[in-house]
């Protein structure tokens, strides 16, 4: 293999601080494989990711297309469908603006309810992984999840996306079993990855300086403030978040 063939085949043209805003959680793909090589390019971002110690606890079991691949894929889907059977009447996605039909709220109802019934088709399902060597500590997803975001921007870097979520631990048991997981290793998360259907775009956040303090809590400086044409969402009510004030 020449160096040129073991390049992205997709190309990278995504500037960093660019790709990093527009990497959207994306839960519809199309009906096609993840080529290897392309795999590759993005697991191999995985494991370029910062932990502590650079003691490197995270592991990723990758699942495309195997006998075993597609048992791990049904085994979260049902979970992640009962999942959302309950979140879905629990946060009110059908009352109120929910049977709007094309509100944000029915919109991702609809995304969702369409990602967890196709959940056993996913082209790429990734179980990300913690080798733990002592006892769980609170900042110990902090060896783990900055391998999956760089899974994320990787994968949107070279045309595909995917999202993170906690689906895998509504089959948690069954997926060690199967799996052969060790008792000393955490689950993480599930990451699905395909070719979006449809397209990335501006992630919308809280303007910034709801988020951004300076020398105290509660008071953002002045030069917090989004870039012109930031894509944002409605700022929050004073009891969501009561205590930021300018500087
Ligand atoms: C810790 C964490 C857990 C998440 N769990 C789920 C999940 O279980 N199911 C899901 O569909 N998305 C899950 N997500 C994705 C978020 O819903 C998504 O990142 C968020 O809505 C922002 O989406 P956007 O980047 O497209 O704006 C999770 C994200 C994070 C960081």
């Amino acid at each position: 293999m020449t160096a040129d063939e073991n390049t992205h085949r997709a190309k990278d043209v995504v500037g960093l601080l660019e790709g990093l805003s527009t990497t959207r959680a994306i839960r519809r793909y199309v009906d096609e494989p993840i080529p290897e090589d392309v795999l590759r390019d993005i697991m191999f971002a995985a494991t370029r990711a910062p932990s502590g110690s650079n003691r490197q606890p995270f592991r990723f079991l990758v699942l495309t297309d195997s006998a075993v691949a597609q048992q791990a894929k049904a085994l979260i889907a049902v979970g992640a469908q009962k999942m959302w059977a309950q979140k879905r009447v629990n946060d009110g996605y059908d009352v109120g603006t929910g049977i709007q039909a094309d509100s944000p709220k029915s919109r991702m109802a609809n995304v969702m309810q369409e990602y967890v019934d196709n959940f056993a088709r996913v082209p790429v399902l990734v179980l990300a992984c913690l080798v733990r060597y002592r006892e769980p500590t609170p900042s110990e997803g902090a060896s783990v999840y900055p391998a999956c975001q760089n899974i994320l921007l990787a994968a949107r870097a070279l045309g595909y996306g995917g999202v993170l979520t906690g689906f895998q631990a509504f089959a948690e048991t069954e997926l060690r079993e199967l799996l052969h997981i060790p008792d000393d290793t955490a689950l993480a998360g599930a990451i699905t990855l395909g070719k979006p259907v449809g397209h990335h775009g501006p992630v919308r956040r809280v303007p910034m300086d709801e988020l951004i303090y300076g020398d105290q809590w509660g008071t953002s400086p002045l030069w917090a403030i989004d870039p012109p044409g930031t894509a944002v969402m409605a700022r929050r009510t004073p009891a969501e978040n009561p205590t930021v004030t300018k500087k």
